[in-house]
């Protein structure tokens, strides 16, 4: 299968991650023979809106719709004032693509990192467009002592619910069937003991999907749990849960909260899924304090090019990438910067590739 694939670095160490994450694929091709691989560059961020205007330009987006079929994206730094004319590109790229879910992976693999928990093994699957991130925000004046009042749209849609649903089901049966007897087990997390309305059609929707006709005897487990019960819980018994479906802003804290599980946000990769395109991307951002030195941890986004194949349906290409990297974390020496080693970004790369 020859695929052509979009590089979108975009600023500060995603400049040094993805060219790693891009050498792990190429490396990839000398032991799985059927599977090829064109890149092309392509300009996103910060550093592009001051030269361009845009921190998306349209060419980004016509060649990633006509003439590719993945990419891996590193990081934008956005400034974290309003700056006119500037809108996160990556947030963009999620509408125009209509990548509507949001895959994190958090693993701990009995490996150098310190500060990692061991046992943990969790995807968090989080709804990718919609939420209180529709950002239909607005400020008024609530009149005498009240002064001014802000409020915000949380948007759920049936729709919405029942796809994000449908893809945690499928990423449960398929680590059901990869680990072989362990059950697959999806959690619903809302809070729809309060929000009865918006997170109750999200956990009414989830809850009909993923007991419904589809996933009939696939052995499934459906449990749910509320929000803030589930942080409690996350963080005293994380090798508890398997797959987590949330709605986009519990996702997101949810999923950063994870990360802290296994050592470092320079670990934990992602993935932005659509029906017809995927975006690999490691969860961290552009890291502005150590860029430009080196010593970036490019395991994210390494393993964030694995994530991108296996929703691009190249499950062997991608195990063999996590294969690697949880073994060189277990064996190899790891980077100074985040988890007490003593290596740098080329090292890393080095020993991954070796054993890839
Ligand atoms: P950050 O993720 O860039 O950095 C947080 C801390 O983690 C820093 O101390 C950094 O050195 C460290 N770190 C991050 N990645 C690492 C790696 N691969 N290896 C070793 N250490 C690593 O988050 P921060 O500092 O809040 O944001 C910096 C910039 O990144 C901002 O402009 C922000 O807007 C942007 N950002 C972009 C994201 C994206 O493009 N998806 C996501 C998060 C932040
Ligand atoms: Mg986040």
């Amino acid at each position: 299968r020859a695929l052509h694939i979009a590089l979108m670095p975009g600023d500060g160490i995603g400049q040094e991650v993805i060219p790693a994450a891009a050498s792990a694929l190429r490396t990839l091709t000398t032991s799985l023979p059927h599977l090829s691989f064109t890149f092309t560059t392509l300009p996103i961020g910060f550093q592009t809106f001051t030269e361009t205007g845009s921190a998306l330009p349209d060419k980004t987006v016509e060649t990633l719709q006509k003439e590719c079929q993945g990419a891996l994206f590193g990081a934008v730094s956005s400034p974290s004032h309003a700056v006119k004319g500037y809108n996160s590109p990556i947030v963009g790229l999620r509408k125009k693509l209509d990548l509507y879910a949001n895959i994190r992976p958090v693993k701990s693999v009995g490996g150098k990192a310190k500060l990692e928990i061991p046992g943990v093994d969790l995807v968090i699957v989080r709804e990718n467009t919609e939420d209180l991130y529709v950002k239909e925000e607005r400020s008024f004046d609530g009149g005498g002592e009240i002064g001014r009042v802000a409020e915000a749209i949380k948007r759920i849609s049936e729709r919405a619910s029942r796809r994000i649903a449908r893809m945690a089901g499928q990423i449960a049966v398929r680590r059901e069937e990869m680990r072989g007897n362990k059950k697959g087990m999806v959690t619903i997390t809302h809070k729809s003991n309060v929000l009865s309305q918006t997170d109750g059609l999200f956990r009414s929707v989830a809850r009909e999907v993923l007991t419904g006709a589809e996933f009939a005897g696939k052995g499934l487990v459906v449990e749910e749990q509320i929000v803030d019960s589930m942080v409690y819980k996350l963080f005293r018994q994380p090798q508890y849960y398997d797959v987590v479906v949330a709605p986009n802003l519990y996702g997101d804290i949810l999923s950063d909260g994870a990360a802290a599980l296994v050592g470092s946000l320079g670990l934990v990769p992602s993935a932005n899924v659509g029906d017809t395109f995927v975006v690999g991307e490691p969860c961290h951002g552009s890291a502005p304090d150590i860029e430009g030195k080196g010593i970036a941890n490019p395991i994210a986004a390494i393993r964030s090019a694995g994530c991108m194949l296996e929703f691009m349906g190249e499950i062997e290409g991608a195990r063999r990438i996590y294969d690697a990297v949880d073994e060189h974390l277990r064996e190899g020496t790891v980077t100074a910067v985040d988890l007490g080693g003593k290596a740098g970004t080329a090292e890393i790369v080095e020993d991954i590739l070796k054993r890839l």
